[in-house]
């Protein structure tokens, strides 16, 4: 069985960590699935668990730049954006050291490492007390919602990892940034989250785009493996840009809710882009729920608007509502 640690129990976390040992465990984003990065049995458990592709590599979380840094090579630009918004939801994709001792599994075997500092002071303090790096996808199965609270975590994962950190929900609700550094053509924005775009432009220029696949089966062949076109998925299928509610669809409401929906989740009535980033997650889950119970076949997703926040969230809708395989 999975034991749900009261948030007090970092200490202990930590001890089941250094053991080699699966803990989930809270950030500003979304609940991450932990082992210490340096012990191949133990990253490669997290692949085991998920069920995740050991194509697709894995983020190692740092209490800080610094023990960051001394794994990989940061130029000019990772110590701007590093300075600017760590501890905080941006990963820098960045050369490994030779000297970097994460195992290669969580690389993915590639010649890169992503690498992030949280802003959650209980993954901080984990990070801190297990003194090693932690690689950590998303809590979740493969494919699946990302988890915003520990009872998400439990959902997917029940039975299968040792342990999860109860710290509550998160609070940004979509994942990192994800930022490739390691091109020589440029920076390059692999995946929209926590930390727009717009903001990272501001500190180093203009972003190169990671180009989205036009099926599963190119997602093989990307820079990026894990931005595979199905993921973030619900049971139920996903419509996006819905104007009006068709018989038998849930509705996942942006501001004013349409009319007519058998169950509505709205993921903000004031229609602000960062509270909807904290409610997608928790809104695909329970629509997904809802909905089955209610026998509705499918999820209607209002538009969302892509200013802040709203570009991470329509990049998990289109993986909601991308054909499956
Ligand atoms: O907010 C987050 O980033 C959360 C929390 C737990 O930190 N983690 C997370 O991890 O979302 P995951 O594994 O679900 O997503 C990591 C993404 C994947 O799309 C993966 O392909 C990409 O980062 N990635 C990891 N290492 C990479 C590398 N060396 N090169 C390119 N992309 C990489
Ligand atoms: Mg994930």
């Amino acid at each position: 069985v999975t034991r749900a640690l009261p948030a007090t129990t970092v200490e202990e976390a930590a001890v089941l960590l250094r053991e080699g040992k699966l803990v989930a465990f809270p950030t500003e984003t979304v609940y991450g699935l932990g082992a210490d990065a340096w012990n191949g049995k133990a990253v490669a458990a997290i692949f085991a668990a998920k069920g995740r592709p050991h194509f697709n590599p894995l983020i190692c979380h740092y209490p800080d730049a610094e023990a960051a840094f001394a794994e990989v090579l940061a130029d000019d630009r990772a110590r701007r954006l590093a300075a600017r918004f760590w501890p905080g939801p941006l990963t820098l994709v960045l050369p490994r050291r030779p000297e970097c001792r994460v195992d290669l599994l969580a690389g993915a075997g590639l010649d890169t490492q992503a690498v992030r500092v949280p802003a959650h002071p209980l993954a901080l303090a984990l990070l801190r007390a297990v003194g090693r790096p932690v690689a950590a996808p998303s809590a979740n199965r493969s494919g699946q919602v990302s988890p915003t609270t520990a009872a998400h975590v439990l959902e997917g994962l029940g039975g299968r990892i040792e342990a999860v950190v109860d710290g509550g929900p998160c609070e940004v609700g979509v994942e990192s940034t994800v930022l490739d550094l390691a091109s020589p053509g440029g920076a390059v924005l692999l995946r929209p989250g926590g930390v727009t775009a717009e903001a990272i432009e501001a500190e180093i220029g203009p972003l190169g785009h990671a180009l989205a696949p036009e099926s599963a089966a190119a997602t093989a062949t990307l820079r990026s493996p894990g931005l595979m076109l199905s993921h973030y998925a619900p049971s139920l299928p996903v419509r996006l840009g819905a104007w009006s509610v068709e018989p038998g669809e849930a509705l996942l409401a942006f501001g004013n809710p349409l009319p007519g929906a058998g169950a509505v989740w709205n993921l903000s009535e004031a229609g602000d882009t960062t509270e909807a980033a904290a409610r997608l997650f928790a809104g695909l889950r329970w629509l997904d729920t809802e909905g089955w119970r209610l026998g509705l076949s499918r999820i209607a997703a209002m538009p969302v608007p892509e200013a802040g926040l709203g570009a991470a969230i329509n990049d998990r809708l289109r993986r909601a509502a991308a054909p499956r395989d």
